[in-house]
C-alpha cells in the first residue's frame, strides 16, 4: 500500500508528479504529500485524497524539475498533515517518500533521540529519512552512499525516493519487498513509481529494481545501480506493454463499473492463444515445463488473498473434479505462520492480482525454501510474485484501477479452468469429448457475461429495494460457494453492509437464526448437481419470511415462484457457473454502494495493493 512517484529531468516536475498520484491513489488515500527541488526544497501534504492536495497546494511554488510525491496508507500514525509523507530529516535538508514498513524503527528512533534527533510525526518513515542524515553527516559519505548504509540497518519493506538539497541533480531510490519501477525517458529523464501506470504516457522503457537494490538517477541521464551490499548491476530495460486508455474511465461514472463491464473483453483476454476450441487444444505456454510435475503431484496447495482466495476454491473444485489431484486452498497470511507440511513434490499456485500482496509473497518464499514448485497466476506484469514463483499465467485482465477485483476475479478462474482442463487432459482423467465440450463452453463465455451485463437494469431495480438494508446473506453450493463468498465480499467492501457468505447447507447449522423479513439472502441458485438441494435451502428461508434474490438459469421456473426477485443467467455448464453468476452479484454491490452515496473505486479502510502483512 501507499503509492510512490518522482521526476528527475527538465520537465516541470509538479504536473507529471500530481497525475501519477491521481493513477496510484488506488493503492492507498487517505492523505498525500509532494517534494519540489528548487534550490529550496518544498514539501506541501495534507490529510485527505489527491484532490486535497491539489487544492491545498494551489498558491504555492510548484517550481522545480525534480520532485517526489506519495500518496499514503496510514500504518505507523494515523491518517493526518503530519504523518503524511514525504518527511524531512532533521535538518530539513533531505526528504524521503517511502511505502513499506520499518520494523526496527523504535530502536532506531530511540539511539537518534539521543543524539539529539526530534520528530515531528509517529512515523517510521522519518525515522529512516533522519537515519540517512545522521549517517551522512558523521561519516561524510555521499547521498547514495549514506542511504546504503542506512539500508543496512533496516528491518522490513521499503520502496523509497530520497532528494537532498546538497544533492540538487539526483534522486536516490531503492525497494526490498515493496514495487518500484522506473522510467527511462529519451530526454535524459527518470520517472519512478510504484507501478508503471504513472509512467506509461512518457515512456515504455522500464527498469524493475530487485530486492536490495538502490539506483542512482542523474539529471545527465546516467543511472548507476548497486545492491545494498555495494555490488554493481546492469540496469536491464524492459518495454511495457501497457495502454494508456486503459488507466482511463472511458465514459464510465467509476472504474468499477467499467471493470465488470470489459470482462466480455478480459476473459476473451485471458484465453486468447491458450485454448483452440476448434481442435479441442488448451496449452498455457507459462507452465509448459512443469505440466509433468503438475501430473504426478500428489497435492496442490491454493494460497491467496480476498477475492483471490475465493478464486483458488473454485480452483480446488476445479482441479479436484478434472485432474483428480487433491487440492487445499490456504488464506496466505496464515500458511505464512502455520508451520504447514509441505513437501518437495507439491504444487503451490499462488494466485494475487496486484502481485504485490505481502502475505502471499512471504508464503511463496516458505514454500520455496522447502523445495515446493511455485506456479503464480498474477494480472499485474513484471510485479513481485511473477518474479518470485518457478512458472506462471498471467491473467491478461489489464489494469484493475477499482479496490473491489471484478475482472481479475473471472480472469484467475479463466486461468485456472484452462490449467485444470490441460492437466485432466494430458493426465487421462478427461475425456475427448468431455474436455471438448468444456473448451468449447469456456470459448463461450464471454458472449454469455455479456448476456448478463443487459440485464443490468433490473439488477440496479433490485438494488433500490435493498439498499437500506443492514445485512444480507449469500448462499451457493458447490462451484457457486465460493461465489458467495465473493458476493457478500463485494457488498461489504463497497457499501459497508454487513454480508455474510455460506454453503447454502451449512445456514442451518447457524445462519438460518439470523432470518427474519429484513434479511435479504441472495441465493445462488444456477442448474447444477446440487440445484434441488438449493431449492429446498431456499423454502427453508422463505418458511422464516426471509426476503430471497435468486440467481437462477434462464427458463428456471421452480425458483421464479418462490424467489421474491430473480435475475437470470445464460446456462453454462456447473464447472463454468463461477463466470456468469458472479456478474449480477459484482453489479448488484455497485449500485448499492452507489445509491448509498459510497466512494466505490476507493471504499473507507482499503488499499489496492496490500503490501503490509
Ligand atoms: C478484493 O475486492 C479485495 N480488494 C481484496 O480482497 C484483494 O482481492 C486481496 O487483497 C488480494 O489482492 P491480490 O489479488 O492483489 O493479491
Amino acid at each position: 500500500m501507499c503509492g510512490i512517484v518522482g521526476y528527475i529531468g527538465d520537465r516541470k516536475a509538479y504536473p507529471i508528479l500530481i497525475k501519477g498520484l491521481h493513477r496510484l491513489e488506488y493503492r492507498g488515500y487517505d492523505s498525500a504529500g509532494v517534494a519540489l527541488l528548487n534550490g529550496n526544497l518544498n514539501v506541501y501534504k495534507c490529510k485527505g485524497k489527491v484532490a486535497d492536495l491539489e487544492a491545498f497546494v494551489k498558491d504555492k511554488n510548484l517550481d522545480g524539475n525534480i520532485g517526489i510525491a506519495h500518496t499514503r496508507w496510514a500504518t505507523h500514525g494515523e491518517p493526518s498533515d503530519i504523518n503524511a509523507h514525504p518527511h524531512y530529516s532533521q535538518s530539513g535538508d533531505i526528504v524521503l517518500i517511502h511505502n513499506g514498513i520499518i520494523e526496527n524503527y523504535a530502536s532506531i528512533k530511540e539511539e537518534l533521540k539521543k543524539r539529539k534527533h526530534k520528530f515531528k510525526s509517529e512515523t517510521d518513515t522519518e525515522v529512516l529519512c533522519h537515519l540517512i542524515e545522521n549517517i551522512k553527516d558523521n561519516e561524510g559519505v555521499s547521498l547514495a552512499e549514506a542511504v546504503r548504509i542506512a539500508l543496512n540497518q533496516v528491518v522490513g519493506a521499503y520502496a523509497i525516493a530520497v532528494l537532498s538539497k546538497d544533492s540538487p541533480d539526483e534522486l536516490i531510490v531503492a525497494k526490498k519487498g515493496s514495487p518500484l519501477v522506473i522510467g527511462v525517458g529519451s530526454e535524459k529523464e527518470f520517472f519512478i513509481a510504484s507501478d508503471a501506470t504513472p509512467i506509461v504516457e512518457y515512456t515504455k522503457n522500464v527498469i524493475y529494481l530487485e530486492d536490495e537494490e538502490i539506483a542512482e538517477l542523474k539529471r545527465d541521464g546516467n543511472i548507476k545501480i548497486k545492491t545494498i551490499k555495494n555490488k554493481v548491476k546492469t540496469p536491464y530495460i524492459e518495454e511495457l506493454e501497457m495502454q494508456l486508455e486503459t488507466l482511463e474511465k472511458g465514459g464510465f461514472p467509476h472504474f468499477m463499473l467499467k471493470e465488470i463491464y470489459e470482462q466480455p473483453r478480459s476473459i476473451m483476454d485471458s484465453l486468447r492463444g491458450r485454448l483452440n476450441p476448434v481442435k479441442g487444444v488448451v496449452k498455457l505456454g507459462g507452465i509448459a515445463d512443469y505440466e509433468q510435475a503438475i501430473i504426478k503431484a500428489k497435492r496442490i496447495i491454493i494460497i491467496g488473498c480476498g477475492t483471490s482466495w475465493h478464486a483458488g476454491l473454485v480452483g480446488e473444485y476445479l482441479f479436484e473434479d478434472l485432474a483428480r489431484i487433491p487440492v487445499e486452498v490456504e488464506y496466505a497470511s496464515e500458511f505464512r505462520y502455520r508451520n504447514p507440511v509441505i513437501h518437495e513434490d507439491d504444487i503451490v499456485i499462488a494466485i494475487s492480482q496486484s502481485g504485490e500482496t505481502a502475505d502471499t509473497l512471504a508464503a511463496i518464499e516458505l514454500a520455496k525454501s522447502k523445495g515446493a514448485t511455485i506456479i503464480g497466476i498474477c494480472n499485474v506484469v513484471g510485479s513481485s510474485i511473477p518474479r518470485a514463483t518457478h512458472a506462471g499465467s498471467y491473467t491478461h485482465a489489464g489494469p484493475e484501477i477499482g479496490v473491489a477485483s471484478t475482472k481479475a476475479f473471472t480472469a484467475q478462474i479463466t486461468v485456472l479452468t484452462l490449467m485444470a482442463l490441460q492437466i485432466a487432459y494430458e493426465k487421462g482423467t478427461l475425456s475427448r469429448s468431455k474436455f471438448h465440450e468444456l473448451a468449447s463452453e469456456l470459448y463461450a463465455i464471454p458472449e454469455k457475461v455479456q448476456a448478463v451485463l443487459e440485464r443490468n437494469k433490473e439488477i440496479e431495480a433490485i438494488a433500490k429495494v435493498f439498499k437500506k438494508a443492514h445485512n444480507f446473506l449469500y448462499l451457493g453450493r458447490g462451484y457457486t460457494f465460493p461465489v458467495a463468498l465473493e458476493g457478500a465480499l463485494k457488498l461489504k467492501e463497497i457499501s459497508y453492509i454487513h454480508a455474510e457468505g455460506y454453503p447454502a447447507a451449512e445456514m442451518k447449522h447457524g445462519p438460518i437464526a439470523l432470518i427474519d423479513e429484513e434479511m435479504p439472502v441472495v441465493v445462488i441458485a444456477t442448474q447444477g448437481a446440487s440445484y434441488e438441494k438449493v431449492v429446498s435451502n431456499i423454502q427453508e428461508v422463505k418458511a422464516r419470511k426471509g426476503k430471497i434474490i435468486a440467481v437462477v438459469t434462464e427458463g428456471d421456473t421452480v425458483v421464479k415462484s418462490l424467489a421474491d426477485y430473480v435475475i437470470e443467467v445464460p446456462e453454462v455448464d456447473e464447472h463454468l457457473a463461477p463466470l456468469v453468476a458472479v456478474i449480477p452479484l459484482q453489479l448488484l454491490s455497485y449500485h448499492i454502494a452507489v445509491m448509498r452515496g459510497c466512494n466505490v473505486d476507493q471504499p473507507r479502510n482499503l488499499a489496492k495493493s496490500v503490501t503490509v502483512e
